[in-house]
């Protein structure tokens, strides 16, 4: 697939293929710059735009045998390019096209090479998926006999392939993927996996004795669990900056595991590998302000390899949340731990704005509890990516009874996501949010103000920090 991408054929430096691979014989499926470089490259002709098409469109479907096969007459499609492809190479033909665009899509069977200038992968094209879903199994001939079931005997199978009969050391925090990924390195080499949980004193109400819960009922051989809470603090002390903070945190992190990974090793023997939860939108690297937090996690594994100087065991690397979240089900891990909500790594101090402190945390957890509870009993919590508090470093005056209040201000987030790449903020219903608010300013010592985040990612992120 030669998908899109910001350039014009005719700039210098735009991205190219070697054109031995348009002659390869492999199925090839261009899409929007894409579309017009293999045009170009055939020796059709691309036309430099003035004007840029961009938003919906529809497409008139004029041939339905296989790339789109299913399609209607008129297809509902999301544009965005200034060039276009305006003659065809020889022996290739068009398959649709819109008022604006005469060749919307093209073929040349023969050679395999399917071309679309619309964007399959975007919601906004209605059958996109239905598009890609022929590509792959009308022109490429590929049957859909990857299950959840096979993906879990293979992840299996390659862990034991890869760790031989080494040891592997994994940090587990309770979450969904770092769940699922031990529980799969787990059925692969048993005993030999050493799973620690660190209690870094920044976790929500409660979790802590979640997790301990959690792992003490998938019957691990080894679990350790380290109480780090002072450690962390004490290294947060006065730091208010977003990014130190995560530092500190990382490096605190690295700290207390290569401490926890010397006596394992002066007990058990060498630990060769580190495993780890890493997903495939963690390892997606864009342009994206919105990759921001993915290559955070990265950063922070990367620290952890180097410093602890282990090889990386990554069994689902390749898959995305809601593929974990089935991979979970399938390995019959429980509900609570497969719809938990993503909470990120430096947890609760990115939902403390400003400097971190005891108090401050205290004020969190109760109010953030507060928030999950009434999502939970609204029936709204599966829905949901994510629903969240966080303590604003400002205060601002209230009056409670007689008295003048000057106290902290809580924001509520809750977005509704795929993948966190982009999010909604949540139309949570107004009961709800009655609630959460008069129940966070009554049962909350110190808070006297409550606040609705409306804003989408992007511009906006979902944390705050
Ligand atoms: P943002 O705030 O970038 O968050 O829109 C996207 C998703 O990533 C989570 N997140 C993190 N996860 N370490 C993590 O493990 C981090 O430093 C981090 N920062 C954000 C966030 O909760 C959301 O689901």
């Amino acid at each position: 697939i030669l998908s899109g991408g910001p350039s014009s054929v005719y700039e210098d430096g735009a991205p190219r293929c070697g054109p031995r691979l348009l002659r390869s014989g492999l199925p090839i499926l261009g899409i929007c710059y894409g579309h017009q470089l293999i045009a170009h490259m055939l020796g059709g002709a691309v036309r430099p735009g003035k004007v840029r098409e961009y938003g919906r469109a529809t497409l008139k479907v004029d041939d339905k045998e296989d790339l789109f096969a299913g399609l209607r007459d008129d297809e509902t499609v999301w544009m965005s390019h200034w060039d276009q492809v305006v003659a065809l190479p020889d022996g290739f033909e068009t398959i649709g096209h819109t008022d604006a665009c005469p060749i919307a899509a093209y073929r040349c069977r023969g050679r395999k090479i399917y071309a679309i200038q619309f964007h399959p992968e975007v919601r906004h094209t209605v059958r996109g998926l239905l598009v890609l879903r022929n590509f792959v199994y009308n022109v490429c001939g590929c049957r859909p006999t990857w299950t959840m079931a096979n993906f879990a005997q293979e992840a299996i199978r390659g862990v034991r392939d890869r760790v031989g009969d080494g040891r592997v050391l994994m940090a587990v925090s309770g979450g969904v993927d770092s769940t699922v990924a031990a529980t799969l390195i787990h059925r692969a080499i048993g005993d030999r996996l050493h799973c620690v949980f660190i209690d870094n004193g920044l976790l929500r109400e409660g979790e802590a004795d979640e997790a301990r819960r959690l792992f003490a009922d998938l019957n691990l051989e080894h679990f350790h669990s380290v109480d780090a809470g002072d450690l962390f603090l004490s290294r947060l002390k006065g730091v208010v900056d977003p990014e130190e903070k995560r530092r500190a945190i990382a490096f605190s992190f690295a700290d207390v595991l290569e401490r926890k990974a010397q006596e394992l090793a002066a007990e058990y023997g060498d630990i060769e590998f580190l495993g780890q939860g890493t997903t495939y939108p963690d390892r997606i690297e864009t342009a994206m302000t919105s990759a921001v937090s993915a290559k955070i996690k990265s950063h922070h594994n990367v620290i952890l390899l180097k410093r602890l100087r282990l090889r990386p065991v990554e069994p689902i690397a390749s898959l995305f949340k809601d593929e974990v979240r089935r991979l979970g089900k399938e390995l019959g891990l429980p509900d609570d731990v497969i719809h938990k909500h993503p909470f990120p790594g430096p947890a609760l101090a990115v939902r403390v704005l400003g400097e971190v402190t005891k108090r401050k945390l205290a004020i969190l957890r109760k109010a953030d509890g507060i928030v999950e509870e009434e999502i939970r009993r609204a029936g709204l919590y599966r829905g949901l990516w994510q629903a969240f508090a966080i303590l604003l470093p400002i205060k601002s005056v209230g009056v409670m009874g007689d008295l003048r209040t000057y106290d902290h201000v809580v924001a509520i987030r809750a977005v509704r996501s795929m993948d966190a790449m982009t999010a909604d903020w949540a139309k949570l219903p107004y009961q709800v949010l009655q609630r959460i608010s008069s129940r966070i300013i009554n049962e909350v010592e110190g808070v006297n103000r409550v606040v609705y985040d409306i804003s989408s990612k992007p511009p906006s992120t979902i944390e705050w920090e």
